[in-house]
């Protein structure tokens, strides 16, 4: 097999924009195209003042700004840069399906489907695919069947390797990975993948598997680690109702090294464009395979995080005596977890939405999240007109403002910044009592109570 000179990744999102940027960084003789069918999209990866990438993560300005023009290019010409590709990533995405078979569980493989009818429509060299995208188990068959049928002579071979990057640590994650998986059936395919990676990830980390086991692999590392989050938010209600302290029972539980301390931060419930679209998309392969045990399991994951989210937001209005109408709430963070401008999945937006059926006036801040990203995401729930939304809701870019004359805060994202902010200036401002109801355990209730505010945390 020839040496890999050019690599394509069709999808410039969350995972192909950063996830291609490193491999261009780490690679300077590979040339790298990130190609995307939305130009706004591929101009803002090209715009001169890095500040205005599409996608806020920590440390990406500098590795576009190493590789960007050099070996890192972003472009809207798919065929163009198909073509010229030694190796093909796909890193698109796979939402869960909304109309149809399998309607809110099954993945929507539309668009994984376009880019390999593209490829077969425009290869005319060898290629390797590489399914870089979350994809239910057995999709490489599927993709199989379309490239190897287009009659051109072109030979395909098809890599599973998906991403474990986790948004808000994108770029460490991807320079330090705990594993890179490699799914296939061909060795040399394999190896020129391995050889990648190898530029800069220890070569113990590269795990190869066959493809199914890729494939699955991935579905249930993001299943587990969003079962852990919904298991802690269940013994937070418990602990909410007996004394005990969630914080304190993590601490103690994660010292055991079989259970490990990490993903056991009790919150007002996991958000995310991945853990709940994945998590559903194992329930409806379970359940094709008449599995119905297995889905079942998987599922309630699902539902204690509904119940957290709802559970959180009906806390807010029991406490205000039993009444939110025309009253402000003031939300610190919109985005589903902090150091990300992702707000897919929030549970921001599902409290807010609870809290607007009861005629609650939301004021909004967070230091990522554009007013825009805020009502989009509100229309997106059709729960009302978007009038209404606008109406109820507001979107500000001071934290003071926010809180000025608030009756209550609610903490839904987990920035640093909030927990330096001048709390005794915020107090000042609010109606009295002040209520602080903090979904992610962030602020120091001694502080707080201190200062006079009432003051609620999850699973405390
Ligand atoms: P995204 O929506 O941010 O990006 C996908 C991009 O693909 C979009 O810009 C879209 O315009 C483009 N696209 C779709 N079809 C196309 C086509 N035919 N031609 C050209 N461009 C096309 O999605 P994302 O968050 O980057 O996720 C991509 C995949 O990676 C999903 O399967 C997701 O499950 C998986 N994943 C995501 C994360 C994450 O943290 N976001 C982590 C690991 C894995
Ligand atoms: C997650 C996985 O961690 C990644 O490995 C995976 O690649 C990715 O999904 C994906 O497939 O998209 P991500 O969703 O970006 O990454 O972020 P996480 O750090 O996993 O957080 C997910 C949600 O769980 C956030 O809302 C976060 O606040 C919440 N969470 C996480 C908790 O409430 N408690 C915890 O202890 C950990």
């Amino acid at each position: 097999m020839r040496a890999i000179k050019k690599i394509t990744c069709i999808g410039a999102g969350y995972v192909g924009g950063p996830t291609m940027s490193v491999v261009a960084q780490r690679c300077p003789e590979i040339e790298v195209t990130i190609v995307d069918m939305n130009t706004a999209r591929i101009a803002a990866w090209n715009d001169s003042d890095l500040a205005n990438l599409p996608v806020y993560e920590p440390g990406l300005d500098e590795v576009v700004a190493a590789a960007r023009g050099r070996n890192l290019f972003f472009s809207t010409d798919v065929d163009k840069a198909i073509e010229e590709a030694d190796m093909i990533f796909i890193s698109v995405n796979t939402p869960t399906k909304t109309y149809g078979k399998g309607k809110g569980q099954a993945a929507d493989l539309k668009f994984i489907e376009l880019c390999a009818r593209q490829i077969a429509a425009v290869a005319t060299s060898d290629k390797i695919v590489v399914e870089k995208s979350t994809l239910p188990v057995r999709t490489a068959e599927a993709l199989k069947s379309i490239l190897d049928n287009t009659g051109s002579g072109v030979n395909f071979h098809i890599l599973s390797n998906p991403e474990f990057l986790a948004e808000g640590t994108a770029v460490q994650d991807l320079q330090n990975p705990d594993r890179v998986l490699i799914g296939g059936e061909d060795a040399e395919a394999i190896q020129a993948l391995v050889d990648i990676y190898a530029h800069w990830v220890p070569r113990e980390k590269i795990i190869t598997t066959n493809l199914w086991s890729s494939e699955l692999s991935k579905l249930v590392a993001n299943a587990f680690l969003a079962q852990r989050v919904s298991s802690i938010n269940a013994i937070s209600e418990l602990c909410e109702v007996t004394g005990a302290d969630v914080n304190e029972v993590s601490r103690a539980i994660g010292m055991d090294s079989r259970i490990g301390p990490k993903f056991l931060k009790a919150s007002v419930g996991f958000g995310g464009s991945c853990f709940q679209k994945d998590i559903l998309n194992l329930v409806y392969i379970a359940r094709t395979y008449n599995l119905h045990a297995v889905a079942d399991y998987w599922e309630q994951v699902i539902l204690l995080n509904d119940h957290q989210k709802v559970r959180f937001a009906e806390n807010i209005i029991k406490t205000l005596y039993n009444t939110v109408n025309g009253k402000k709430i003031a939300f610190l963070g919109w985005a589903f977890k902090k150091d990300t401008n992702d707000t897919r999945e929030s549970a921001a937006i599902y409290v807010a939405d609870h809290l607007l059926d009861e005629e609650a006036e939301v004021i909004v801040y967070d230091p990522k999240v554009s007013a825009e990203q805020v009502y989009k995401d509100l229309d997106y729930l059709g729960t009302r007109s978007p009038e209404a939304n606008r109406r109820l809701v507001t979107v500000v870019e001071d934290p003071y403002e926010a809180v000025n004359d608030a009756h209550a805060i609610a903490v839904l994202t987990e920035w640093d910044e909030f927990k330096n902010y001048d709390w005794s200036k915020i107090k000042a401002g609010m109606k009295k009592p002040s209520f602080v109801f903090d979904g992610r355990k962030l602020l120091d209730r001694k502080q707080l109570e201190e200062l006079g505010f009432v003051y609620y945390a999850i699973g405390e």
